[in-house]
């Protein structure tokens, strides 16, 4: 059972908005609210409990949306009626949730933008209690909240005035301000307890918490964590969509190609083992003129294959001295000037290395980033063996495989 949850309140009615429809039902670039914050919520690394909380008379609509959404992870998604106001929705959320849930997150659905790393963010400063700082006079321990909660914020960017009425009596200091956003973390029991206690409704979760002696810490908020709350957020809410889906998308009216690129190499135990461009101890290394970097090689005919410059063995010469040892690096980046020479540029690269070891699932960020770093543009490494077969399965040798995009520049 998952340590960790995320509460959704979703059960306001919008009326700021004005479209005479719960907010979280709300469409944002033809999708629901609703749907993209948990669609968010859900693609966190660590299994993670999901409550929703929904309008009472949507029920059975919020549960079609989940069943929907979450597909196979429906069982870590549980959907409560809310209540009056949202004090009242997140003690609803709490209240489902089982005592073996240490860290609980509270989030707004109407935030419907957050992105994911805002959520570990959050989750990493409560798990750790980094967000208390050594030396620090604060005392948590008697408080009936107990423990650290832990809020995204931003600084405040306009000047801030106190006002009467219509009359301004005085600017406050803003760099001693932030604004706050969610999911805002909290220990569980904390913040159960602290809702047990509290006398009147705050607007946020670390009000109820710090109104109870709990104390709370800010980490790093972002823009996109915005709430959507009257029509003007919706518009920036879709310009934002929009924003991001440009730029995911590669404009297929320029000169888009794809490259493929194969390479094997046999396991020598006496050399060093070098796979993709990086070191792995211990492993048998591979044969080659060079350092036998299968994963590099076939990323550099991937590029070269997408410019229709030739491979590898025809560009850099498989016997030629200046390549003896050459780490695949020297390739790889070779095959991105040759590009840029005929007026390209990679887009993305993608590898699958194929083989029994070294195995690399625990070092693929570190792969991904060096290959990167030499390709100019991202690149996802992915691993799989054999079953036992072929020269892969018998651990003779590695064959890596290779997918590149490029464009014109
Ligand atoms: N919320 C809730 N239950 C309530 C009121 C609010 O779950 N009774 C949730 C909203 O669905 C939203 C979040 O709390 O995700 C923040 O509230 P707010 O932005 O005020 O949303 P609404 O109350 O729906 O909007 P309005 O105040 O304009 O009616
Ligand atoms: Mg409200």
């Amino acid at each position: 059972m998952a340590a960790r949850a995320v509460v959704v309140v979703a059960a306001g009615s919008g009326t700021r908005l004005g479209l005479g429809t719960a907010k979280a039902f709300v469409p944002v670039a033809g999708e629901r609210m609703l749907v993209r914050a948990l669609r968010t919520v859900l693609t966190l690394a660590e299994p993670t409990l999901v409550v929703v909380v929904a309008p009472a008379d949507r029920m059975d609509e919020c549960r079609a949306l989940v069943a929907d959404v979450a597909g196979a992870a429906s069982g870590y998604v549980t959907v409560v009626p809310g209540g009056a106001d949202r004090h009242a929705s997140v003690q609803a959320g709490l209240a489902v949730l089982p005592d073996s849930v240490e860290t609980v997150l509270v989030h707004d659905a109407a935030r419907c933008l957050t992105p994911a790393s805002q959520f570990e963010r959050v989750f990493a400063a409560v798990g750790s209690g980094d967000a208390v700082e050594s030396g620090d006079a604060v005392e948590s321990g008697d408080a009936v909240a107990g423990g650290v909660g832990v809020v995204p914020a931003l600084p405040v960017t306009d000047t801030v005035k106190r006002v009467a009425g219509d009359v301004v009596v005085e600017t406050v200091d803003r760099s001693a301000l932030v604004g706050v956003q969610t999911p805002q973390g909290f220990p569980l029991a904390g913040l159960r307890r602290a809702y047990a206690v509290a006398e009147r409704a705050e607007t946020d979760d670390a009000g109820v918490f710090q109104a109870a002696g709990g104390v709370v810490r800010t980490v790093p908020g972002d823009a996109d964590a915005f709430k959507v709350t009257t029509r003007w957020d919706l518009g920036r809410a879709e310009a934002v969509v929009a924003e991001r889906a440009g730029a995911r998308s590669v404009d297929l009216r320029v000169d888009v190609r794809v490259g493929l690129g194969v390479d094997v190499h046999a396991f020598d135990p006496d050399v060093p083992c070098r796979v993709g461009m990086l070191d792995f101890p211990g492993e048998p290394g591979l044969s080659g003129h060079s350092d036998g970097d299968a994963v590099a090689h076939a990323v550099c005919d991937a590029l070269l294959s997408a410019g229709g410059l030739g491979d590898i063995g025809g560009r850099f010469g498989t016997s030629d001295p200046r390549f003896a040892g050459a780490s695949g690096d020297v390739f790889v980046r070779g095959a991105v000037e040759l590009l840029r020479d005929a007026g390209l540029e990679p887009v993305r690269v993608t590898v699958q290395v194929i083989g029994n070891r070294p195995r690399i699932g625990a070092r693929r960020d570190e792969m991904q980033d060096a290959l990167a770093a030499a390709v100019g543009a991202p690149v996802a490494v992915s691993g799989t063996t054999t079953d036992g077969l072929g020269f892969t399965g018998r651990g003779e040798g590695l064959t890596a495989i290779a997918t590149a995009l490029v464009r014109s520049r």
